[in-house]
C-alpha cells in the first residue's frame, strides 16, 4: 500500500516555489504524521468552524443524502483521513457494496481501513493510497454497485485554484461516469470577522499547523530553517475570496534546501495555503464548467458550510 514519493521531483518544485519573490510552498507539506494530528486539534478549536458545522449537517441530513445516492453504491471518497462524517454516511446508506477510502498516508488509510472493517463486517472496503488530484484506477469490487459516488467532504476544494479545482471536477465527472454522484462539502463566503479568527485561533493551534511545514521541509528536504525566524498569518482576501496562509520572516535571513540557498528579507513571506469560499452561485457556475448539475444542497443554520450532492448534467 505504501506509495513511491518522487523526491527529486518534489525537491525541484519546492526550490521553484521557493527561489522566485512570490514563495509559495504547496500545503501537502502540512501533512506530515505531527501536521496530520495538528489538523485534527484544529478542527477541535471553538473558532475553527468548518468542521464543526459540517458534521452537524451529516448528523441532521445524512438520511436525505443517503436516499439520493440511492440503494447499492460504491462510496470513494476523495481524502478520507479519519473518516468521520464517513460514518454518518455508511449508515444511512442502503445496503452499499463498497468503501473506497482515497488517501495519501499510508498509515492514516490502515488505521481507517482497519477501524471501518471492524465496525462494518459487511462491507467491502478498498483502500487506495494515492493522490486524488492524480487519475485514479478505481478497485473493482466483488458486487457490481448500483452507481460510484465520490464523496469529498471538509471543503478541501477549498485548497484548490479555481482553475485546479475546475480540473479536479472534471477528473471526478470521467471516474464517476454517465451514472455517478458526487457529494461535496464547502465552505461558504462570510465576513472576515469570521473567517480570520478560525485560521487564527487563540491556543496558537493553526500557527503550529503552520511552522510545523518548516519542521517538514528542514526533515525530509534537508533543510535548515529556523522556526523561530519566521511566524504565522493568515489573513482575508475579499476580492479573491479566501484566506491566505503565509509564513513571514521576521528577520533577514538565508535558509538551504537540497543544497540551495534561499534569501528573506524581513517580513518576506512564503505562501502555504489558499482556502477559498464560494458562494452558491459560484459554486453552481463552476460545477456546471465541469459537466455538473447541483441537484441538493443542505447547509447549517447560519448558511455557513455547505454539503452539496451533484450528479452528471
Ligand atoms: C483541509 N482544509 C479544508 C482546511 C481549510 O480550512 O482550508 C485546512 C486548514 N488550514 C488551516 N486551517 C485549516
Amino acid at each position: 500500500m505504501a506509495r513511491k514519493r518522487d523526491e527529486d521531483g518534489e525537491r525541484e518544485e519546492l526550490l521553484d516555489g521557493l527561489s522566485g519573490p512570490d514563495k509559495q510552498v504547496s500545503p501537502k507539506y502540512f501533512y506530515d504524521e505531527t501536521g496530520s494530528q495538528l489538523f485534527e486539534a484544529i478542527c477541535e478549536q471553538p473558532e475553527y468552524y468548518p468542521t464543526r458545522t459540517e458534521l452537524a449537517i451529516m448528523r441532521a441530513h445524512a438520511r436525505e443524502m443517503a436516499q439520493a445516492l440511492g440503494p447499492r453504491i460504491c462510496l470513494v471518497e476523495y481524502g478520507s483521513g479519519a473518516s468521520v462524517k464517513t460514518r454518518l454516511l455508511l449508515d444511512a446508506l442502503e445496503d452499499p457494496v463498497a468503501y473506497v477510502p482515497v488517501d495519501i498516508s499510508a498509515e492514516m488509510l490502515a488505521t481507517t481501513a482497519e477501524a471501518l472493517a471492524s465496525d462494518y463486517p459487511e462491507l467491502e472496503i478498498l483502500p487506495l493510497c494515492a493522490d486524488f488530484t492524480q487519475p485514479l484506477t478505481l478497485p473493482k469490487p466483488r458486487r457490481q454497485p448500483q452507481r460510484t459516488a465520490v464523496y469529498f467532504p471538509g471543503s478541501t476544494i477549498g485548497n484548490f485554484t479555481r482553475e485546479d479545482s475546475l480540473a479536479l471536477l472534471r477528473k471526478i465527472h470521467a471516474e464517476i461516469g454517465a451514472g455517478g454522484a458526487l457529494l461535496i462539502g464547502t465552505d461558504l463566503v462570510k465576513s472576515r470577522e469570521l473567517l480570520e479568527p478560525a485560521y487564527n485561533d487563540a491556543a496558537g493551534v493553526t500557527a503550529e499547523f503552520n511552522l510545523n511545514l518548516l519542521r517538514h521541509l528542514n526533515r525530509e528536504f534537508d533543510a535548515d530553517f529556523d522556526l523561530d525566524g519566521f511566524h504565522h498569518e493568515a489573513v482575508y482576501d475579499e476580492r479573491q475570496r479566501r484566506i491566505e496562509m503565509r509564513l513571514v520572516s521576521d528577520r533577514r535571513q538565508r535558509v538551504t534546501l537540497g543544497g540551495e540557498t534561499i534569501r528573506f528579507d524581513p517580513g518576506e513571506y512564503i505562501v502555504t495555503e489558499h482556502s477559498h469560499k464560494y458562494s452558491l452561485d459560484d459554486f453552481a457556475t463552476l460545477a456546471a464548467s465541469a459537466g455538473f448539475t447541483v441537484r441538493r444542497i443542505w447547509l447549517d443554520r447560519q448558511a455557513w458550510f455547505a454539503v452539496q450532492y451533484l450528479e452528471p448534467a
